[in-house]
């Protein structure tokens, strides 16, 4: 049969065919898209209005580090950044943090404690506001630092890893920060103070509230600081 065009072909009902199915598509996505919006609309709201709102902090905190687990838990690393993420929730991982992150991710307590304590990273009690770490790298050690680090125990009355009673200051040791020219060096949480004698150890502390001493004259550089670092920033200078 010849196929030739017949201009008495009407083509009206197939482009009302396309206009219908266009129109469905186009209401079928309006409504999805609509779904969408009361589903999240009604979450926030259950979150603002409903029983999440009635949560504290830990509760919350607990809640968001369960979300996270389960979207980073099985990801390589995963162990890490729950532990990381923990951290920045509870400010240190308490035992109950480990336990609850072993749980979660059907691993032994031993092996999250024996991470979160053999990483200089993590803290596994509570801080002080200011947590002091005494460079013990080579160039530090080198320089006198274990003098600086034996004059904040005398003067503090704590050991490595402790807080005063007071909960002013937590004394650390660190490795290396990698700003080996102004060694000896500590950093007072993100205040890198360089170029140290165990002389400047009273000064250090009055800076930040400590027992009586001279002033310091200048913080020597400031670091930036860790994403999730909740610690104080230290007083202006
Ligand atoms: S060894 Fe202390 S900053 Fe490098």
């Amino acid at each position: 049969m010849d196929q030739t065009f017949d201009p008495t072909f009407n083509i009206t009902p197939i482009l009302a065919g396309a206009g219908a199915i266009g129109l469905a598509v186009g209401f079928g996505a309006q409504n999805l898209i609509k779904d969408v919006i009361t589903v999240r609309v009604s979450g926030i709201a259950e979150w603002e209005n409903g029983e999440h709102s009635t949560m504290n902090v830990e509760e919350r905190n607990y809640l968001v580090l369960e979300k996270f687990i389960e979207r980073y838990g099985k990801k390589p690393g995963g162990l890490m950044r729950v532990l990381q993420k923990a951290q920045e929730l509870f400010g240190y991982l308490s035992p109950e943090v480990q336990t609850y992150v072993a749980e979660k991710m059907c691993l032994p307590v031993g092996h999250v404690h024996g991470v979160a304590t053999f990483y200089s990273q993590f803290v596994t009690a509570p801080q002080g506001k200011y947590v002091i770490s005494v460079c013990m790298g080579t160039a530090c050690y080198v320089k006198n630092a274990p003098d600086i680090l034996n004059r904040f125990r005398e003067v503090l009355q704590v050991e490595p890893d402790e807080t005063t009673e007071d909960g002013l200051f937590t004394l650390r040791t660190t490795r290396c920060v990698g700003a080996c020219s102004m060694a000896p060096l500590l950093t007072v949480n993100q205040a890198v103070h360089g170029h140290l004698e165990p002389e400047d150890v009273p000064r250090i502390l009055s800076r930040y509230g400590g027992k009586a001493g001279e002033e310091v004259d200048e913080v020597d550089q400031e670091l930036p600081r860790p994403a999730g670092d909740q610690r104080p920033a230290p007083p202006p200078g």
